[in-house]
């Protein structure tokens, strides 16, 4: 397969144009020619003119490579392998919502041929390619798996605004439905990750280790929100705890925070979500869960409590909220909590005004019904640093409370400035 694509005697597909897909479809492009799929006609008008959509990639990044962008499934009857990488969310009820994964594997299914491989990227439960992606490519295609087409699952390991971990330097993990398909989705990955591939044994292996990974983060951080709700009851300041703990060298660097994103505050979900139905209920993961979708109703409540002991009137107070994207220095607002903190604070009828220089005004409206504004406007009785974005830590404390009337509440979420002095009249307080 690897020197089909090579040479160019076929073609490789991706399915699914996002933060994971368009990425992988430009690496795969230096080397083969490359078919980029998405179902979006407008994302594709606008990666035809070397826009990311997503706003991750320079134009570039688009320059000098094989690469054909299409919304037509009939285009990717041209290519042997298939990568496939498009959202596995979750729905209202917190439950895998499977909606776009089952169509694409509908739509590959419709245009695969004898000898072809499909690979999938999306992140799932263990045993989902098998069971639920593989018999709909079946259906479709009239083929069998193994015999006439083969499977693999190769999960993605970016980390959204990571400039040092990035697609070619992590090492990624391969699988395949046999052993010769094992070493053949191994071979066509290595082409471009410099720091190799890791063959992991079965496809329910690569799938579990994907979902643990993001698990993991998940239950560690939600300790560390637990210790930050009791420490606070202490009055002991959490980030000063974890700094004088890291001195030991098997100590586990996690901080609190907010669990936001299309990755760790879902994946875990999607784990109890098929531990369940072996009967098990995943005790640990569902209560890191619960800890951290918690966390914005929680540092609303507490910056409620501190205005009242300001003797604030809360529906006279204006708040304002620094940082809605899911983490720092990205663009990206899915599954906000911050979004949530600022429904709390509003449903105690305190006015909040957000502003977050990476995100995009419209997306933030059409999906939380928040109009950002550009700076702030003044006379705020409290500020709420939610998100570290590097623009704002560059801000010099004067310039962070100058927009407060005191007394004020200055709440920031990382303690960034929890070593400065603050002007009179602003009580700081950090998880
Ligand atoms: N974003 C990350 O940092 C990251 C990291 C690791 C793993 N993942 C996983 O990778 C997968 C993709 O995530 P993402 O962040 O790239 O999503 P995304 O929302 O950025 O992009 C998905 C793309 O797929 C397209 N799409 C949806 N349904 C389609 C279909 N049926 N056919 C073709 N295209 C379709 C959408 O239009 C969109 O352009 C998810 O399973 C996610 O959990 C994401």
């Amino acid at each position: 397969m690897i020197d089909h694509l090579i040479s160019k005697k076929t073609k490789l597909a991706v399915v699914g144009l996002g933060y994971v897909g368009l990425p992988i479809a430009l690496e795969f492009a230096r080397k083969m020619s490359v078919i980029g799929y998405d179902i979006r006609q407008d994302r594709v008008a606008l990666l035809r003119q070397g826009i990311d959509p997503s706003r991750e990639m320079e134009p570039e990044a688009f320059r000098g490579k094989d690469i054909f962008f299409t919304h037509e499934l009939e285009d990717l009857r041209q290519a042997s392998f298939f990568v496939v990488a498009v959202p596995t969310p979750i729905n209202e009820n917190k439950q895998p919502d499977l909606g776009a994964l089952l169509s694409a594997s509908r739509a590959v299914g419709r245009v695969i041929k004898p000898g072809d491989y499909v690979v999938f990227e999306s992140t799932v439960y263990p045993g989902c390619t098998e069971k639920d992606c593989v018999p709909l490519l079946e259906a479709e295609s009239g083929l069998r798996m193994g015999t006439d087409f083969k499977v693999g699952y190769s999960p993605e390991r970016i980390n959204p605004g990571d400039k040092v971990h990035t697609l070619t330097t992590i090492r990624k993990v391969t699988s395949g439905c046999d052993a010769e398909s094992s070493e053949q989705v191994a071979r066509v990955y290595e082409s471009i990750i410099e720091a190799g591939v890791f063959r992991a044994s079965s496809i329910k292996v690569a799938e579990a280790a994907k979902i643990i990974e993001n698990t993991q983060r998940d239950i560690n951080i939600a300790f560390m929100n637990e210790l930050s709700q009791l420490f606070d009851l202490m009055g002991i300041n959490t980030f000063e705890v974890l700094e004088a703990a890291s001195t030991k060298w098997n100590f586990l660097r996690f901080h609190p925070g907010l669990v936001g994103g299309h990755c760790i505050g879902v994946d875990p979900y999607y784990l109890a979500h098929k531990a369940k139905e072996f009967g098990y209920h995943a005790k640990i993961i569902e209560a890191g869960r619960a800890i951290n979708d918690e966390m914005g109703h929680y540092v609303a409540k507490k910056a409620v409590k501190m205005m009242l002991a300001q003797d604030k009137v809360l529906q006279n107070s204006r708040m304002l909220v620094m940082g809605i994207t899911f983490k720092e220095n990205v663009s990206d607002i899915r599954n906000s909590k911050v979004a949530d903190m600022v429904r709390e604070l509003e449903s105690f009828r305190v006015t909040v005004e957000v502003m977050d220089p990476h995100a995009d005004v419209d997306e933030v409206f059409h999906e939380y019904g928040l109009r950002l504004v550009d700076s702030p406007s003044g006379a705020y009785d409290g500020i709420i640093l939610a998100v570290s974005h590097k623009r704002f830590l560059g801000l010099a404390l004067d310039e962070l409370v100058a927009s407060l009337r005191r007394p004020a509440i200055f709440v920031d979420f990382k303690a960034n400035f929890r070593n400065h002095e603050m002007p009179e009249g602003v009580l700081y307080w950090s998880l």
